[in-house]
Parts: structure tokens; sequence; C-alpha cells
């Protein structure tokens, strides 16, 4: 039985939508477009991903160049089997096709991490003792957090692009002398915005500083581009990239990474071991020690592929649903969505909002379980900014995010829009009660148990 036939009880009658899927043209089909869930009232409905910022659905490419890939899946650089070497030739290739995405230039290197946090984790290991670390408070604490407090400067959330490169300026101006890194993030967790990321490496070359860009949140949903950008490093996430098989890389310059000790210590970072010496390798190899997970690297290469190719129609697609959405959102009373930089500011498809009078977390939880919603609430991994924002809304502590991508349909966006407002204006249908599994409906008739899969 499939999970899906699980979860539609023969009966019932499915809520199916209203409005016509937008025609998706020429973007990747998503795994799972198709998934119902079950609602309070007993029906069942399909649902409505917002949550795409957290982990975004797997592509259907993806998963293609997965399965293609397990009948000869074996080990990498280590065997002289057949299957070995086509595995190990895949490796390499998705490295290829990695530093290719982020337009690298030829003497950057690609090292496969876990995720974006395992990849500034990295950079912050290698960065030399004596340089200070420039961050802005809005970072995603996967950027705010990894370097050492003392030699941290980190910036107040600013109010616009052109202050953002300002207070960098101000900041490397006054910063001691030594290396310095600037970390910045490309589109903010929070609320979708773009930094100007050129701006501010401009200002950090021009200060000898070296820049790190936090691709997680903009290379799903904007081309990013080493060279133009005149960035160091690049640090982004499979499953925010529709290649949620746990591999992310940090791309970028070589010496820094290469002049420490490696990220782990064994197999596969050695070129030469004695019972008196080590003579670690320097390259990717240095810092990706022990077996290296093949099929996340094939499954980010696959969707850095698919996107690429698509890039164009994917922008056109997020942008007109962003714009129906915070179209929406802005005509229901009581609804306040949060800017770092002003609504007029570029964004990807994010927004942070509130609704006056009801909490975040009674707001997701109703979306779910009377419309089959999903979005997140919370500080989003982002405390420092989510306070900032919430400054002047005192009944809040945290917000709503909604976040859409590929999975995302117009019919998605109107059902969001038409149950906050239902929510601002008449509240739940339910009584809701919060318990250590979360907030739902009192008497919840939903079975929210996984269903067995293995
Ligand atoms: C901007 C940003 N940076 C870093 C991260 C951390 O990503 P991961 O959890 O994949 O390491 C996130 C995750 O939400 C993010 O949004």
């Amino acid at each position: 039985m499939s999970i899906l036939s699980i979860l539609e009880p023969a009966s019932t009658t499915t809520l199916r939508p209203t409005v016509a899927r937008l025609a998706t043209g020429s973007i990747p089909a998503t795994v799972g477009s198709d998934l119902l869930v079950p609602l309070a009232d007993g029906r069942v409905t399909d649902y409505a991903n917002f949550d795409h910022g957290a982990s975004a659905p797997c592509l259907e490419s993806v998963r293609a160049s997965v399965e293609a890939a397990l009948p000869s899946y074996a080990s990498v650089h280590r065997g002289n089997g057949y299957a070995s070497r086509i595995t190990t030739q895949w490796y390499e290739r998705a490295r290829a096709e990695l530093h290719a995405f982020v337009g690298a230039r030829a003497d950057d290197q690609v090292i496969f991490t876990r995720q974006t946090t395992d990849a500034l984790n990295l950079l912050a290991h290698a960065v030399p003792a004596d340089a200070t670390v420039i961050v802005f408070e809005s970072e995603h604490h996967a950027a705010l957090l990894p370097w050492p407090a003392e030699r941290t400067i980190r910036l107040a959330a600013p109010a616009s692009q052109s202050e953002a490169v300002t207070s960098v300026a101000d900041a490397l101006r006054e910063a001691p002398e030594g290396p310095r890194l600037v970390v910045v993030t490309g589109a903010s967790n929070v609320t979708g915005e773009i930094f100007p990321i050129a701006e501010i490496a401009a200002v950090a070359k021009a200060h000898g500083a070296r820049v790190c860009l936090d691709a997680a949140q903009l290379a799903p949903h904007r081309p990013v581009d080493i060279a133009t950008l005149d960035v160091d490093w690049v640090a982004l996430s499979g499953h925010k990239l529709y290649a949620p098989y746990g591999a992310g890389a940090l791309i970028g310059r070589a010496d820094w990474l290469d002049a420490t000790e490696p990220y782990l210590y064994g197999g596969g970072a050695t070129t030469a071991v004695t019972n008196d010496l080590v003579v670690w390798a320097t390259g990717p190899a240095r810092h990706e020690g022990g077996s290296p997970n093949v099929i996340g690297a094939i499954a980010l290469a696959s969707a850095c592929a698919a996107i690429s190719k698509h890039r164009d129609a994917i922008e056109q697609h997020e942008r007109s649903l962003l714009a129906r959405l915070r179209t929406g959102l802005a005509q229901i009373p009581g609804v306040t969505t949060y800017s770092i930089f002003g609504q007029e500011a570029d964004r990807v498809g994010t927004v942070c909002f509130t609704v006056a009078g009801l909490t975040s977390t009674l707001v997701s939880a109703a979306l779910s379980a009377e419309y089959g919603i999903g979005v997140r609430d919370g500080k989003f991994c982002a405390h420092p900014l989510v306070g900032h924002l919430l400054a002047d809304s005192p009944e809040h502590g945290t917000a709503i995010r909604a976040s859409l991508g590929l999975g995302t349909t117009r019919e998605h966006v109107d059902r969001l829009v038409n149950a906050v407002r239902a929510l601002a204006t008449s509240g739940p249908r339910s009584e809701y009660e919060e318990s250590a599994h979360g907030c739902q409906p009192a008497n919840d008739p939903r079975d929210l148990q996984a269903p067995r899969i293995w």
C-alpha cells in the first residue's frame, strides 16, 4: 500500500484545487507534488508546501540520477573495479558541475560537506588565527556563530542595502590589521531579501578583506556567480537545492584551507602515513576525510544542472507567485509583513508575517490542520534578526514564514491567502492545545504517525 493510499480514506471527499495548477512550462518537477494530507475535519487535500526555505522537495530528475547511479554505486578513489571507476568519475564530475554552477574561477576548489552549516564551520576552522571576521547580526545562526567571538565584529542589521555596504566599509576601516573575512548571506532566510553582495565584495576588496557568501537561500532561486560577484567562497546546501541526500559544498579559494589542519583526520585526507609521519593531502581531499557521500554529491550536481538549465523559468515562476502572495497578504487587516530593507527590496520567494491577536504557533497549526498548508513559525535560527524585526510588535515573540519554490502553485498561494484572511477575521475553527508534540486541535482526529516504510 502506498503512503498516499494510507493517507486517503476511500470514502472521503477530497478538497481538489479549484484553480488549475500553474502551467509549469519548463520548470523542473518535484517528487511528492501529489502528496495528500489529512485535515482535522476528516477530509484530505493536496499538500501546499510553503516551507521550501527550510528544505525543498527532491527534484524528479535528481531522484532519477540517484536511481541511475545506485546499481553501480561503489567506493570512490580507492577501488580498481569497474563500479569504483564509474562511481569515482561521477563524484569528480559532480565536483565539476558545482564549480560551473557557481561560476567559480579556474583555481577555486569544491569541497563536499554535509550542508551550509558544515561548510561555514569548515571555513571557520581555516580562518587564520589573527583574522578579524565581520558579520551582520541578521545572519542565520550557521553564518553568525562559527567564528571566534573575540575576533568577530557583529554589525547591526542594516536598515537599507546602502547601509549594509557602508557599515561593512566602516567596520573594515576600524578593524585591526591582518586578514579580514566578511561573511554575508545572499538572501535572508527570514524575509527573503537580497543583500548587495557585489557592492559589499567591492568594499571588502578595497580594504584587502575576503568575502564568504552564504548562498543557502540564494542559490535555489537566483544565479550565483563567484567571479562576477568577486567573492572568495560560497557555501550551499543540497537539501535546499532540491537534492535532499545529505551533501552541501564549500567552493572557493584553496590557500587558507590548504594551510590549516584537516577538518577530519582519517583515510582519504592523507598522501602518506608512517609510524612517525603523516603527510596530509592538499585540495578538497584534505578536508573530505573518510568515505564521502557520493550519492549526495551526485544528487546535488544533478539538481544544479537542472536548475541552471531552467533558471529563467524558475525565476519567472517564483516572482509571479511571490507578487501574488504579497499582494494578497497586504490586503488582510491585522497581517503585518516584516522587512529588513523596506517593502520594495528585491527578494526571493519568502514572506515573514504575523497575524494580530493570534500567536504564530496557533496560525501555523491551524494552517496545517484546517487547510493542509505547511509553513514555519518561530525565529528561524536567526534570533537576533527576528528580535530586531519584531521590536515594534510587542504582541509577538515569533513570526510565521511562508517560503515558496518549485513545488508551489497559484492555487497554493490563493489557499494560503484565503486561509490567513479567514484566520485573521474569524480565528481558527477548532480549539487548539499545546502538547509535547506541538500545537494541535483538541481531539485532533488526524493520524499523524509516520507510516512504516521499512
Ligand atoms: C541563510 C542560511 N544559511 C545557512 C543555513 C543553514 O543551512 P543548513 O541547515 O543546510 O546547514 C540556512 C538554513 O536554513 C540558511 O537559511
